[in-house]
């Protein structure tokens, strides 16, 4: 799998990595999940997203289960606090808690899930500024800021540089690159794509004809498109071993400039 550098922080994170919305909800289809989380661990989809919300900790403790036993180091887990729990004493708790159900010393970086205005920003900020200093994150970012958003977020660290923003971002959904994405390319901000298969709704001709003449799948198609610049990481959720399989093939090939305007230009 192919890494490149996340925003300021120095290390190189795999450009595709693995989402966990709606796992852990089913102990039914946990195996699956945890699963399919190995499987994306053996391709080199080490970069794992997960959050406090998802299955109310659930998602978090199928992750437990599927990191049990790899190496730390070569794991990047991102999790997230839930605004209404993002107060400072509730932050730190919030992140407790999930060290507690990830079953690991710490994050790799604890995001803001959303901005909600129910605590103010700077109390956040200093309560993730203190978990790093303890260690129990190495970097900190956000998600769903827009760009003043984050602009008070960042005022609000002390030495501390957002390392993120995680937002939504798929073919028919692309507003991020008017105004974020120049934005967090200038400052150095990581771009973390989610919801990058927009639920199968980007399936024009335009993508299909360029996997057909590729060899690839339309999805594969997508993901390339979606992390064709040096700032854009996505992270695609899969339980099903054969989408984990086709979503980690979807960097093996460039595509071309002519390819690249065609998608531009059908959505
Ligand atoms: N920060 C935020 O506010 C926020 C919001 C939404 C999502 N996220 C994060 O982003 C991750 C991804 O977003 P998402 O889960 O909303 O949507 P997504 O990754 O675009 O789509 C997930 C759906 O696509 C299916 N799928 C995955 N790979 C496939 C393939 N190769 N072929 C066919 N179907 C495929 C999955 O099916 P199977 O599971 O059956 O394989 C699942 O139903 C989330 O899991 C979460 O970690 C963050």
């Amino acid at each position: 799998m192919i890494t490149r550098l996340f925003g300021a922080t120095g290390v190189a994170v795999p450009v595709i990595g693995q989402g966990t919305w709606h796992m852990g909800e089913n102990r039914r289809t946990e195996r699956a999940e945890i699963a399919a989380l190995r499987l994306g661990l053996e391709l080199g989809l080490t970069h794992i997203d997960t959050a406090e919300m998802y299955g109310d900790g659930g998602a978090e403790r199928v992750v437990a289960q599927a990191i049990k036993g790899h190496p730390r180091d070569a794991l990047f887990i991102v999790t997230k606090v839930l605004p209404s729990n993002a107060s400072y004493a509730g932050t730190i708790k919030a992140c407790e808690q999930s060290l507690e159900r990830l079953g690991i010393g710490h994050v790799d970086v604890y995001l803001v899930h959303w901005w909600s205005g129910r605590h103010p920003i700077a109390d956040t900020m200093r309560a993730m500024e203190a978990l790093a200093k303890r260690g129990l994150t190495r970097f900190v970012g956000v998600s769903n800021f827009d760009v003043a958003q984050m602009r008070q977020a960042q005022a609000a660290l002390g030495s501390a540089r957002l390392a993120c923003n995680q937002v939504l971002y798929h073919l028919r959904d692309r507003a991020i690159e008017r105004d974020l994405l120049p934005h967090c390319e200038r400052e150095k901000v990581a771009i973390v794509g989610y919801t990058p298969l927009a639920r199968g709704g980007f399936m024009r001709d335009e993508v299909v004809e360029v996997a057909k003449a590729r060899g690839r799948t339309p999805r594969q198609v997508a993901l390339n498109f979606l992390t064709r610049r040096a700032s854009l990481f996505t992270i695609p959720k899969a339980s099903q071993p054969e989408h984990v399989r086709e979503n980690a093939g979807a960097l093996d090939f460039t595509l071309a400039p002519e390819e690249l305007r065609a998608i531009d230009r059908a959505f």
